[in-house]
């Protein structure tokens, strides 16, 4: 095993494309580690860097103890795990497993120690005789993985190895991953442009954009503390809720809404108290609202806001509450790029708003009796407000924004 760390790496790809832009990651020893970030950002780029199938055109990346720069990808000792895995459909599954260490002239008795364990590990017992066609999608993709653990290599690079499998077996290979990664315990940078599978899988989360790196962090903490608009509004199913806010001495005001924010608050966000009499953009977790009536009490503090539902989504445990409100969408250029990366996965932009309204997200309590148009209170817990700075789009007193 070994950690892997790349210093100020670049990528400029003939043409003049610059697809990662100095960056500086250090992934421990074991650790999972997630780059995610919308399509072309950078990620494929800078795992297949890793890897050795791309050059680097700057910067260094070590793997254990060396430069790597211009180690090619055989003498790497880590295994790739792709969207597109081919299988070789002449084999079956055991001769698929055993075919990358025959080529290595490993012991007969070593290659059947592998296979089975990795067989074992995978569920893959009872088809080891069975050639690819037979198998369903998530089983091929499992065989995927052994042929990559068969390897025992020191660090695993999978690109999107899920994103051909549909969602529930995504979910079920997400979790056997988890399993796979609390096992073997080998060092994995793992790409995906989704979200969700980022948050699950990663010990932490790198999040790309345009090349360059945004925030590295724990999943909870990029969720809670995002360093700017662009991170708080990519992480996170529903996206986070963002308005152009005036913020005024004990609370902010838009549209017609007027929320108090709690003293704690200004302390919490150094430099925020700056931004008194001005604007600056909000940022609302759906999940920081609650219907007012299924509060019942415990959400003392928390500010009303009454709104007139457009669309409910109900989800089971929860329900999304769509409504609007009557302010602008927030011009940023992030929150405009994170817009149009949402339309293009979901397609679900199609709500026409008229001028000047936003379309916001509550996520609420299934208990909640709610409808479309009706008029709903909100409580909305103004703890949990996040604050930008309208030019850069910075998060408002995080800790790597704050200087000195
Ligand atoms: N071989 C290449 N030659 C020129 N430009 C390239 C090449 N490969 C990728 N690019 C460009 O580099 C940028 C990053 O591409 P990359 O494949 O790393 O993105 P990605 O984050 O993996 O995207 P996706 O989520 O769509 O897979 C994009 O602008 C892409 O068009
Ligand atoms: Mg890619």
């Amino acid at each position: 095993m070994a950690s892997i760390v790349l210093r100020g790496v670049d990528k400029i790809y003939a043409g003049g494309v610059k697809a990662v832009n100095g960056l500086d990651l250090e992934i421990k020893d074991g650790e999972f580690m997630v780059l995610v970030g919308p399509s072309g950002c950078g990620k494929s780029t800078a795992l297949r860097m890793i890897a050795g199938l791309e050059d680097i055109s700057g910067g260094e990346i070590h793997i254990g103890d060396k430069v790597v720069n211009h180690l090619p990808p055989k003498d790497r000792d880590i295994a790739m795990v792709f969207q597109n895995y081919a299988l070789y459909p002449h084999m079956t599954v055991e001769e698929n497993l055993a075919f990358g260490l025959k080529l290595r002239k490993m012991p007969k008795a070593e290659i059947q120690r592998r296979v089975v364990e990795a067989a074992n590990m995978l569920g893959l017992e009872g088809y080891l005789k069975r050639k690819p066609a037979a198998l369903s999608g998530g089983q091929r993709q499992r065989v995927a993985m052994g042929r990559a653990i068969v390897r025992e290599p020191r660090a695993f690079l999978m690109d999107e190895p899920l994103s051909n499998l549909d969602a529930k077996l995504r979910v079920s290979m997400r979790a056997s991953l988890n399993q796979l990664h609390e096992r073997l315990g080998v060092t994995t940078v793992y790409v995906t442009h989704d979200q969700v599978e980022a948050m699950t899988l990663g010990d932490r989360v790198c999040v790309l954009k345009d090349g360059v790196l945004q925030q590295v962090d724990t999943p909870q903490n990029l969720f809670d503390r995002p360093v700017n608009l662009f991170v708080a509004g990519f992480m996170g199913s529903p996206a986070m809720n963002f308005v152009t806010a005036d913020l005024v001495r004990d609370g902010i005001a838009f549209a017609n809404y007027r929320l108090p924010i709690p003293a704690s608050t200004f302390t919490d966000k150094p430099g925020l108290g700056d931004y008194i009499g001005r604007k600056l953009i909000v940022g609302v977790r759906p999940s920081d609202f609650e219907d007012a009536r299924s509060a019942n009490g415990h959400n003392e503090g928390w500010a009303r806001i009454p709104v007139r539902v457009s669309v409910t989504e109900e989800l089971g445990s929860e329900i999304n509450v769509l409504f609007t409100i009557d302010a602008p969408p927030v011009m940023h250029k992030d929150a405009l790029a994170l817009a149009q990366d949402a339309a293009g996965d979901e397609a679900d932009g199609s709500l026409p708003l008229g001028g000047g309204k936003s379309l916001w997200t509550a996520r609420v309590n299934s208990r909640s009796q709610v409808r479309p148009n009706q008029d709903l209170e909100l409580v909305v817990d103004t703890h949990n407000l996040h604050f930008f700075d309208p030019e850069s789009g910075l998060a408002i007193g995080h800790p790597a924004n704050v200087r000195g």
